[in-house]
């Protein structure tokens, strides 16, 4: 990955829908992609077995470190001013007395040097909300001043708002700015790993522009908060799954469930023979398809109890029960169903798999 910086600290993965799909209980064992903690706390609020995280850069693995130690050491209202959800005074303070002495000495050691993430509200901190910072400063105004965004997120539009968003959406110079701020220099510049690009065949401007054109002209998009923080820096009118006061005590009282690993996934399979369910994330996006259809067959190989595996397609696609159909069945009516509810515009689609064929390991001669 690309730098010593946090890439996400956020999840940009809706988490009400992953719970939908996943829909885990009391005996799940379940395998989660860190990125930013936030859906693994949240699949961790319906009390499973076991939620065992992975992820290969270790600076996500010491804000999720971090975070868990705010469920654990702080009330609620501390544990959102903490982490940047509002207020900015204090922090340094919290850290110091209640959270550093707590950490594992990697973390501490990490967190040490970055005391001013933490002064800044460590949510605001990744590379892809710096670039979100990026587009509401440069590129936003040029479609929308403050009055518009706060009217759309007021809604529901009416026709009126409908035409005025089309006509701004139409604009040449918000075209031309998007291009360039989509264009793969900047994108590198600003976090995106260089594998993504190796495997992505489309105009990224292109497509975005039609799925932000989607979201912006759908009735139902002013209430959604994962994209009320990209215009205005800030979870405002609702609040990320895991952050929620509803679900604080059912995270704090299972945080002895949740496991960390520094690793690649794939990697970690054959020691995880447990797992029922699997959170991936969008990982599969910087997979060349022969890995990907590897990662299929080790999958049904050594995780046989295995029931449900759900991922995301940003651009690139990749399908489990495309590249290995006699393994996995794709859950197609719910998929669709929920697809139509993700709250991430951005996304191709969004895949819930069932593991239809299990494998005997014995009988597998490609696996090691
Ligand atoms: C795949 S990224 C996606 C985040 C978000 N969907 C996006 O694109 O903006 C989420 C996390 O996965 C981690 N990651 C990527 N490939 C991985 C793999 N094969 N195994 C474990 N973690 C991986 C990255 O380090 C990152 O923290």
């Amino acid at each position: 990955m690309p730098s010593k910086n946090l890439l996400y600290t956020n999840c940009w993965e809706d988490a009400d829908l992953l719970l939908k799909a996943l829909n885990p209980g009391k005996n799940d064992w379940i395998l989660s992609i860190g990125s930013a903690g936030d859906n693994s706390f949240s699949l961790l609020s319906r009390s499973p077995e076991q939620v065992i995280v992975y992820d290969i850069w270790l600076p996500q693995l010491h804000l999720i470190e971090l975070k868990k130690a705010a469920f654990n050491y702080l009330e609620y209202a501390d544990f959102l001013h903490f982490l940047g959800f509002n207020g900015s005074e204090n922090r340094l303070n919290i850290y110091r007395d209640k959270i550093g002495p707590k950490l594992s000495s990697t973390a501490k050691s990490y967190w040490d040097k970055n005391e001013s993430l933490i002064q800044k509200g460590v949510i605001h901190c990744g590379k892809l909300e710096q670039y979100f910072s990026l587009f509401r400063r440069f590129v936003l105004p040029f479609i929308a001043s403050k009055k518009t965004v706060e009217h759309f997120f007021k809604g529901p539009p009416s026709e009126t708002d409908l035409a005025c968003y089309r006509r701004k959406l139409a604009n040449p110079v918000f075209h031309w700015l998007l291009k360039i701020f989509l264009s793969e220099p900047v994108l590198k510049a600003t976090g995106r790993h260089p594998s993504f690009f190796k495997e992505t065949k489309i105009s990224l401007s292109k497509y975005l522009f039609e799925k932000f054109s989607a979201f912006i002209l759908h009735p139902g998009s002013y209430q959604n908060h994962y994209m009320y923080y990209t215009a205005h820096g800030n979870f405002g009118m609702g609040l990320p799954h895991y952050a929620r006061a509803e679900n604080f005590e059912a995270i704090r009282s299972n945080l002895d469930r949740l496991v960390l690993r520094h690793g690649r996934l794939e990697d970690g399979l054959v020691a995880e023979q447990n797992t029922t369910l699997i959170n991936a994330s969008d990982i599969f996006e910087y997979m060349p398809l022969a890995d990907f259809k590897a990662f299929g067959e080790r999958l049904a190989v050594y995780c046989p109890r295995l029931r449900h595996i759900a991922y995301w397609n940003f651009v690139v696609d990749r399908l489990l029960s495309e590249v290995q159909a006699q393994h996995f069945k794709p859950e197609m009516e719910l998929t669709s169903n929920l697809s139509a509810l993700d709250k991430i515009f951005f996304y191709k689609r969004f895949m819930l798999e069932t593991l239809a064929t299990k494998v005997n390991h014995k009988c597998s001669k490609s696996m090691k």
